[in-house]
């Protein structure tokens, strides 16, 4: 892959679905193939800068200055990491949901007008649960959403709640924004619901789209712990190779869009 950068959000509309866990190791999987990654975090829960073992210093500038001025640039915020091809803008942890992100472009803006997409081949956006201004900037700038989802049914609705939101953007203010994969998190095949509700995402959505999945690992949660992706902390356990396949299998997915896209 060579620039320009496939844009992809990671989102559901459900808490708790993977999507820091998927954002930091699909972006460290993708670096270590080679691609030049920028992974930005939207959440000001602030979870990727602990996954990639960054500390901000008090004050330096994160994602969320964007929408405190008009000035902040998103380059000001960049940090590399300790693994190669693989930077980090960071949330603000102190930022106030409630203070509001303003423009549903500033995101979008900042990553075209600052020439962020020339020097990247992938960006990856770490999304909030909630719907807000801040979703709403993670997917005006993306081309591509990435779907990380629990398979109990619980979540069926999450993902139904999730496609109004993607419908309602792609036909207003971001008509590039496509659904590229639905990927299943903490998988047990073994379970009956897990297979079925799969099963279930694939009729509705394509079974394309739907993507191998990331078994249950605890060592996915422990490498957080170390503050480094999986495959840095134990490289082989069953998280590191699900999510070097969901690498391999995005990019194959990816390049079916671009395609798609030039005939
Ligand atoms: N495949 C997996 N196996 C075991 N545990 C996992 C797996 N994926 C994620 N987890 C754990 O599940 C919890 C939630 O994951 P994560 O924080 O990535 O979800 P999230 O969607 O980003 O949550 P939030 O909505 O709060 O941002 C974490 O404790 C994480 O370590
Ligand atoms: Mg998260």
């Amino acid at each position: 892959m060579s620039g320009p950068a496939e844009i992809v959000v990671v989102t559901n509309r459900k808490g708790g679905t993977g999507k820091t866990t998927t954002s930091v190791n699909l972006a460290a999987e993708c670096a270590a193939l080679g691609q030049r990654v920028l992974l930005i975090d939207m959440d000001t829960q602030g979870h990727c800068a602990v996954g990639l073992g960054i500390v901000p210093a008090k004050d330096a500038p994160t994602a969320h200055s964007l929408f405190l001025s008009a000035e902040a640039r998103l380059a000001d915020a960049i940090h590399a990491t300790a693994w190669p091809n693989l930077d980090l803008v960071p949330a603000n942890p102190m930022f106030e949901h409630d203070s509001g992100a303003g423009e549903p472009t500033r995101l979008a803006d900042a990553l075209r007008g600052e020439g962020l997409i020339e020097r990247y081949d992938l960006i990856l956006i770490d999304s909030p649960p909630s719907l807000d201004g801040l979703l709403m900037n993670a997917l005006c700038a993306a081309k591509r959403v990435l779907v990380p989802f629990v398979p109990h049914h619980l979540s069926a609705e999450g993902v139904r709640s999730l496609a109004r939101v993607l419908f309602k953007v792609a036909s207003g203010p971001n008509p590039e924004l496509k659904l590229l994969a639905f990927l299943p998190v903490m998988l047990d095949r073994r379970i009956g619901q897990h297979r079925s509700v799969s099963e279930g995402v694939a009729r509705q959505f394509g079974q394309e789209r739907l993507l191998t999945g990331i078994r249950n690992d605890i060592k996915l949660a422990e490498a957080f712990g170390k503050r480094r992706p999986v495959r840095a902390y134990m490289p082989g356990c069953r998280g590191a190779e699900d999510y070097a396949l969901a690498a391999r299998e995005i990019g194959e997915r990816l390049a079916a869009l671009a395609q798609r896209k030039q005939t």
